[in-house]
């Protein structure tokens, strides 16, 4: 805590009171409040939030120090920093997520897209460079927000994505996404489950899912940003955390051409068993596992065989 704040309110502070609150003022006592909610970089989040308040950019407040804030200012704060306070996520306080080369629309019909599915997109972007021709096809399975679809659209060399979702709410938010992008054309995005709205006769380049995979025992080890704000269709996949990765294995082979890419993100200590369905199945070669930036296998890729 910064000196003299065991001075101001235990609650998001009004215009009144003698001392003016200046933008560093603010901060430092925002700050501290949402450290005490629990809030693991409460700083941080305090000042996305004054940042979008004031319509600047987060660095552009450490220029404004001494700025004092106005009665109508802290009128928009106060219910932003209130809501980060009950964990709700920076991101969908703010209505917005940085993907990739992205700026995504976000609330809680979506999961927030995370790194490690940046990760994902490498694997699946530089593989598609080098396997898949200038009208590749792509299938991304559970898109939420169509983070991964929209990025193998404006990344890669996909003419057509299909981007499947069991939440209409989900698609909608999706679609929005493609649209704001300008990426709509390329895109497909179909309601059901996984492979159900694919018909038999589609093949696609690349099967790409971040699917749900959290065992469902272990939601009281989740944080509550998570666990009490994100959907949990997005988040529960049965009592293992394996029951979406293995209807995908169960359900891909023949949606992807010879040669296609699989590729999926897991959960913590999934890589094995997964990597073992695979080859289970006979219809793989190639199975292999990736990191993530803290080191831990959280991504399967295997190619569809040439011959069965
Ligand atoms: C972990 S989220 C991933 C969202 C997005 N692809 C991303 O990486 O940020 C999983 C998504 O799968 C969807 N989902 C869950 N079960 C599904 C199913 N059986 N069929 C299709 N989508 C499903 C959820 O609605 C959710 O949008």
């Amino acid at each position: 805590m910064s000196k003299g704040l065991d001075r101001l309110p235990s609650s998001p502070p009004s215009a009144q009171g003698e001392e003016a609150w200046t933008v560093l003022r603010m901060m430092e006592w925002s700050g501290a409040y949402l450290e005490d909610k629990g809030v693991v970089r409460g700083r941080l989040d305090a000042e996305h939030l004054l940042a979008d308040v004031l319509g600047l950019g987060r660095l552009d407040l450490y220029l404004q120090f001494d700025r004092p804030l106005v009665a109508a200012e802290l009128d928009r704060y106060r219910p932003l920093l209130r809501r980060r306070a009950k964990r709700e996520p920076l991101q969908y306080i703010l209505g917005r997520a940085a993907f990739r080369e992205l700026d995504l629309e976000v609330d809680g019909r979506v999961l927030i897209p995370r790194p490690e599915t940046e990760i994902l997109l490498d694997e699946a972007l530089e593989w598609a460079g080098v396997h898949a021709g200038a009208e590749a096809r792509g299938l991304d399975l559970g898109t939420g927000s169509g983070a991964i679809a929209l990025s193998l659209v404006l990344e890669g060399p996909f003419d057509s994505v299909v981007a499947t979702d069991c939440s209409q709410a989900a698609l909608d938010v999706a679609r929005r996404n493609a649209e704001a992008a300008g990426l709509s054309e390329k895109l497909d995005f179909r309601l059901g489950s996984f492979f159900e709205p694919v018909r038999e006769t589609e093949v696609f380049d690349l099967v790409v899912s971040n699917p749900p995979y959290v065992a469902e025992g272990d939601a009281p080890s989740l944080e509550p940003e998570v666990r009490e704000w994100e959907p949990g269709d997005a988040l529960f996949a049965g009592p293992d955390g394996l029951v979406a990765l293995r209807a995908i294995v169960a359900g891909a082979g023949p949606r992807l051409r010879r040669g296609g890419l699989l590729a999926l993100e897991v959960g913590l200590g999934q890589a094995g068993p997964v990597m073992a369905m695979l080859e289970d199945t006979g219809e793989y070669v190639d199975v292999r596992v990736r990191r993530d930036l803290t080191g831990r296998e959280r991504m399967v890729l295997s190619q569809r065989t040439m011959t069965n």
